[in-house]
């Protein structure tokens, strides 16, 4: 197995990346009052020479109820702006590349803490799962400031100098909860009968995005058919599907899919070995990263609950990058668990690969 597709350059608009391996996001929660600290900066600086994109943590606009929990970075005010300009420019002086991901929650189960926003949580219908209320339905008016909070957020990330910008519509939060029909009952123009009339919220946040950021600055989009309240959902159940949903987004003005999977390797649908950004990039003709369980035996959700991952050989995943199915690479908790996780593939220092335990979520090491 060569490793040299993995260790290509990559080159998109704002982009110049290294290599072809990207930090995926991960929320740490040790931001105390939305504002990451000198600490959030080292924990992405010791990275920073290591993965060609670093994606931050989940970071939230500004709305009274875009997050369940006070540790959880802002993208919005002052002092949070101030302790961002701070990441980037680390980064930046460490040799790396970095987007924010920002992010609005919409109404997910309330924070252990029993911390609760100054607001109710709010969404498409009220919904936190299908039939279970949780929070309020949003106004056209609740709606229209929340697109226009992203295209602030979004004006930030440029102005502080981070070097691309990822929008969060994965995973089951607000983005994903108005294309998921479960949660989405509206009858306005922010519902409908069809994934292409759900997706209006995320086609106007996109929209918005891309004014604030010019043309030539790189706007990802993160999806995933699978919700954190229900692994089964599929929103595409076809390529056809997955055209009519990912076009629009493209057109809008996405220029990499960021396709969330538990286990890159599992083809979206039967007939093909094709994963999701296999399908991404095959019908919109964009870039696309991958995702999953890269590099270690188990998934993320159960390592939340205490299962432990194993090093695992990436010989099917340079297969897959090899062949062209997708353009980058991001690895979650191997690289939270271990800054140096990529110089150690490059070098085949597999001996020094580490295992995978909950137990590295406790510190920002
Ligand atoms: C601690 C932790 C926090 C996460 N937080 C986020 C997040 O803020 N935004 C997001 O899109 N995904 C989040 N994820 C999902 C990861 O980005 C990634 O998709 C997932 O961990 C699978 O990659 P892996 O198997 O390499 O860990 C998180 C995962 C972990 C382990």
């Amino acid at each position: 197995m060569s490793l040299d597709t993995l260790f290509r350059p990559f080159e998109y608009k704002s982009l110049r990346l290294k290599n072809r391996i990207v930090m995926a996001p991960m929320t740490r929660s040790f931001s105390p009052g939305g504002v990451p600290t000198p600490a959030v900066a080292s924990y992405y600086r010791r990275r920073a020479p290591e993965a060609g994109l670093i994606i931050s943590e989940g970071t939230v606009v500004d709305r009274p109820a875009s997050s369940n929990d006070p540790a959880i970075p802002h993208f919005h005010g002052e002092q949070a702006l101030a302790g961002w300009k701070h990441v980037i420019d680390d980064v930046h002086a460490a040799g790396g590349a970095m987007a924010p991901q920002i992010w609005h929650m919409g109404i997910v189960a309330p924070h252990a803490s029993g911390w609760k926003p100054p607001t109710p949580m709010e969404g498409p219908s009220g919904f936190v799962l299908p039939g279970e209320a949780g929070g309020v339905a949003m106004s056209e008016c609740d709606i229209a400031d929340t697109i226009t909070a992203f295209g602030r957020a979004a004006a930030e990330t440029k102005r502080l100098g981070f070097d691309a910008v990822e929008i969060h519509g994965a995973h089951g939060y607000l983005i994903d909860q108005f294309f998921w029909a479960g949660v989405n009952k509206r009858q306005d123009r922010y519902g409908g009968a069809t994934l292409p009339e759900r997706s209006r919220f995320a086609i106007e946040v996109v929209r918005a995005v891309r004014s604030a950021v010019g043309e030539d600055f790189a706007v990802i989009l993160r999806l995933s058919q699978w919700k954190q309240q229900d692994f089964a959902v599929k929103l595409a159940r076809t390529p056809d599907e997955i055209a009519a949903w990912l076009n629009p987004f493209a057109e809008a003005g996405v220029d990499i899919f960021h396709c969330s999977q538990r286990r890159f390797w599992q083809p979206e649908f039967e007939g093909s070995d094709l994963n999701f950004a296999g399908w991404a990039k095959k019908l919109t003709g964009k870039p696309s990263i991958t995702v999953g369980s890269v590099g270690l035996s188990g998934e993320f959700i159960a390592a939340f609950q205490g299962e432990s991952s194993r090093p695992d050989p990436l010989d099917e995943l340079i297969r897959r990058l090899t062949r062209g199915d997708f353009d980058l690479v991001a690895v979650g908790r191997a690289m939270l668990s271990d800054p140096h996780w990529v110089s150690k593939i490059r070098e085949g220092r597999h001996e020094h690969l580490k295992d995978f335990t909950r137990e590295a979520l406790a510190t920002l090491s």
